[in-house]
Parts: structure tokens; sequence; C-alpha cells
């Protein structure tokens, strides 16, 4: 008897991805692209979405999960409704990156890369997010938010559980 649990128990509704799949699944260099898109429907890439697109666009599971790795923009673990990415970059981290991180692990009660158990962050650590002169810096819902002290970072986070920033 065949079985098909590969398809029914999927943590994720594949059907939003159809679409992607057909325009990228066979393009050189499309892997990339689709891997974006299905992060960017699904918020994450659970591992057995990984596996059903292998097998959808006919490129062994290994080479997938090389790239998913490979690249710090995937994220292979639930992420947050905001998602705070905090830079480590040379500038950064000469103004204070470390002391910063910290604080905002210390206030949110997470790891790198854990989302909060009210599931309202993920924060990342990220190489330069380009914009040095406004150091130390970290960047949520499209937003940067520069000269960043201990103190600032955490009310900064409590402006944004409040809804008063993003
Ligand atoms: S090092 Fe942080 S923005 Fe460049």
């Amino acid at each position: 008897m065949g079985c098909n649990c590969a398809e029914s128990a999927l943590s994720v509704d594949t059907a939003l991805l159809e679409p992607y799949l057909a325009e990228y699944g066979g393009a050189e260099g499309g892997l990339i692209s689709l891997l974006q898109k299905a992060q960017e429907l699904y918020g994450w890439l659970p591992a057995d979405l990984l596996i059903n697109i292998a097998r959808r666009i006919g490129v062994k599971p290994a080479k997938i999960m090389g790239v998913v790795t490979f690249y710090t923009q995937f994220r292979t673990k639930p992420a947050g409704k905001h998602l705070i990415l905090l830079c480590q970059g040379t500038a950064c981290h000469v103004n204070g990156s470390a002391g910063i991180e910290e604080a905002v692990r210390e206030y949110l009660g997470v790891d790198e890369g854990e989302m909060t158990e009210n599931g309202l962050f993920t924060y990342n650590n990220v190489a330069c997010l380009g914009c040095c002169s406004l150091s130390p810096v970290m960047m949520s819902g499209g937003k940067t938010y520069g000269g960043l002290t201990k103190d600032s970072a955490v009310r900064i986070l409590k402006e944004i559980e409040r809804g008063e920033a993003v």
C-alpha cells in the first residue's frame, strides 16, 4: 500500500505556493526566488515544505538544505510577528552592539533566532545593515532604529509591543 503522508501531513498549505512553483521551479537560478517566496508566504521554511519543494522541482533535498543554511535570510524555525534584525557588523560592534544584544536577549527572554512565547518577536543577528553611520542599529518592520543604547533598544521593543512602533 502506498503512503501519501508527505502530501497530507504538510505543516503549511502548499496551494499558496503553486503559482511560484510553476514560475520559478524550472528556471535557472530560480531556487532562491522560490524559497524567498515560500518564506514570504509562510514566515519560515519548515523541513517538510522544503522536502516537498525539492520533490516538486526535481532537485535533491540536500541541495535545498544547503541553500537554506548558507543564506542567513532563510529561517527554518517559526518567526514571531515582529522580526528584529540586530546588526553585529564592525561599526555596530565597535559602538556597543554586543551590549545591546544582551539587553534585547534579556528583555525578550529568548536566544538569537528563537521566537518569544507570545509569538510577538524573533530576533536575529545580522551583518552590516548598510547604515553604519547610524550605528549601532537594529531594524524591524522595514524601519531602521539607529544610535541605539541598551535602554533605547528595550524602549523600542516595548513600543512595538504596544503597537506604537513597527
Ligand atoms: S555595521 Fe551595522 S549598519 Fe553597518
